[in-house]
């Protein structure tokens, strides 16, 4: 996947390139990212980006040319892939995993970040890009918008994590059977007890289909308590007796198919559609 950005500040974007998971997905080949500096394209004197608004008021606008040449700068390069254009803005469709699961799958994005009051509306009904929101909140720049996507794309690209499960078992990428996104399981590491505290006993038990069975009946429970807005259209919104933690019951509620088995067997991502209205 190749991932332009276009943003006045391209140098925000180094660390955080050359770190973790994202640096990863390069090296791997996965991705490649190019930052665009959407100054360079401004074709005034004194590279202007931005100007007063019209109608008066606070702030500055971004003004449509340079936008427009920078994104047509960018994708004049490895042209023959088609690019879905994203605009990070707190007005656009909020950002789930499923979208971030779409996404992952095009053969390239160009992010457009914006800042001050925002971007020239016209630029925008001309370039058509989604709109994309990291949540309900107002941030200075659409950069950390563009990282936050960035990342989230760059850890379901194949091979890019350690194990291919961790992905298929995080939150809002497991599902119940009947299809409501979860999220995750509690979990623990070394030592079995710190300040007083213990490891649940079953996942010291060496029964791996006990603890399948914990840790689905967990997810089940932490999504109805923290998050009881997933389960909306789903049976398990109502509370069920859950296998309590060395019994055999069988939970058999979580997506089994969609997930990675100790045997070996790698099961595909879930939600891996186009969200409605993609
Ligand atoms: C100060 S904000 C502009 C806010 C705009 N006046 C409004 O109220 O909708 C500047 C830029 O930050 C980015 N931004 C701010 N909040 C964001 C969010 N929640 N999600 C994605 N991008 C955001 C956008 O690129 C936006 O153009």
């Amino acid at each position: 996947m190749r991932i332009d950005v276009l943003t006045i500040f391209p140098d925000l974007f180094t660390g955080f390139l050359s770190t973790s998971i994202p640096a990863i997905a390069i090296e791997q080949g996965r991705i490649s990212c190019h930052t665009h500096d959407i100054r360079a394209y401004a074709a005034n004197k004194h590279r202007k980006v931005d100007d007063r608004p019209f109608g008066g008021g606070p702030g500055m606008v971004m003004m449509c040319q340079p936008i427009f040449d920078a994104v047509k700068a960018a994708e004049s390069q490895d042209s023959e892939l088609r690019a879905v254009r994203v605009l990070l803005t707190p007005q656009g469709e909020r950002l789930t995993q499923p979208r971030v699961e779409w996404l992952a799958q095009q053969p390239r994005l160009t992010l457009l970040c914006g800042h001050y009051e925002g971007i020239d509306e016209r630029v925008i009904e001309e370039l058509k890009p989604l709109e994309i929101s990291i949540g309900d909140y107002v941030l200075s720049g659409g950069e950390l918008g563009a990282m936050v996507l960035i990342d989230a794309v760059a850890r379901l690209q194949p091979g890019v994590l350690g194990h291919e499960e961790s992905a298929a078992e995080d939150s809002f990428s497991v599902r119940s059977t009947d299809g409501a996104h979860l999220l995750d399981c509690p979990h623990y590491t070394r030592p079995r007890e710190w300040n007083g505290r213990e490891v649940p006993d079953i996942l010291l038990s060496g029964d791996h289909a006990a603890v399948d069975r914990w840790r689905d009946a967990q997810r089940i429970e932490r999504t109805r308590e923290r998050r009881p807005d997933l389960l909306q259209n789903s049976p398990l919104a109502e509370a069920q007796p859950l296998p309590a933690a060395n019994n055999n019951k069988p939970a058999a509620q979580v997506a089994r198919a969609n997930r990675s088995h100790a045997s070996g067997e790698v099961g595909g991502l879930l939600g891996q559609t186009a969200p409605e209205g993609a």
